[in-house]
């Protein structure tokens, strides 16, 4: 167990509450909070930006590697996003376009774009005290972590969420159109040949369907002081 880092992973389906729970967790253990898929919309925000299409490999990992994507997550509560700077110019919202959101699967099947992305984020991890969140955190990023938790929800409640947070921003919105999106979303990160979302070896499942936000910070909070507990003991 000693070999073990103190990272905690989070990975699972969109809507299936990881970033809300993430923000809140590092804010109360006091971790880095690393959104990984902030930074596959950033390099597909770049693409697009630069008239590449998102299955252009080569182009779209030479554009990443010119690039400087940085993550600030020290004012980030669960209302507000990580703020994300791309080549010095913030691209917080950039980033969460639709446009963005229909071609960040197709980007992120790329393998240049994964090793390159997957090197950065675990530099970020080197001292510890980290909290990822993504698809392949636990599996890829940091198998090592303390504790790999896999996120999920029903589908109809997945639905729900991404309506209300549509509606928090001013946005209309179409149940069947959400539904697809979802779906289509669902179906390209889990069965791409680099890294799928599957759940990582010894990952706990949470299923938040009926579960307050409450709840689920309180259960990874318990978990992990059980592993770290176990931790220093041993
Ligand atoms: O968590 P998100 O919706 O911001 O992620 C956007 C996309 O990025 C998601 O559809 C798949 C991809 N992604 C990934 O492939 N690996 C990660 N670790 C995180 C996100």
């Amino acid at each position: 167990m000693s070999d073990k880092k103190n990272i905690i992973t989070i990975d699972g389906p969109a809507g299936s509450g990881k970033s809300t729970i993430a923000k809140i967790l590092a804010r109360e253990l006091r971790f880095n909070y690393i959104d990984t898929g902030a930074m596959y919309r950033a390099i597909t925000l770049l693409a697009i930006r630069n008239g590449v299409d998102p299955e252009d490999e080569e182009t779209i990992v030479g554009l990443a590697k010119k690039s400087v994507i940085k993550l600030d997550s020290s004012s980030a509560d669960e209302n507000s996003y990580t703020s994300i700077n791309l080549n010095n110019e913030n691209v917080t919202m950039d980033i969460r376009s639709a446009e963005v959101g229909a071609a960040v699967s197709i980007v992120s099947k790329l393998s240049g774009v994964r090793k390159h992305l997957v090197e950065i984020q675990r530099s970020l991890t080197s001292n510890g005290n980290a909290i990822l969140e993504g698809r392949d955190t636990g599996s890829v990023v940091c198998p090592n972590a303390i504790l790999k938790i896999y996120l999920t929800a029903s589908l109809k409640e997945r639905i729900k969420r991404r309506k209300l947070q549509l509606k928090g921003k001013g946005q209309a919105s179409d149940d069947a159109a959400i539904k697809r999106e979802i779906q289509n979303r669902d179906r390209i990160d889990s069965t791409r040949k680099d890294s799928p979302l599957i759940i990582p070896e010894n990952g706990v499942i949470i299923d938040t369907s009926k579960m307050a936000i409450k709840e689920v910070v309180e259960k990874i909070k318990n978990l992990y002081n059980e592993r770290t507990d176990f931790k220093n003991k041993a």
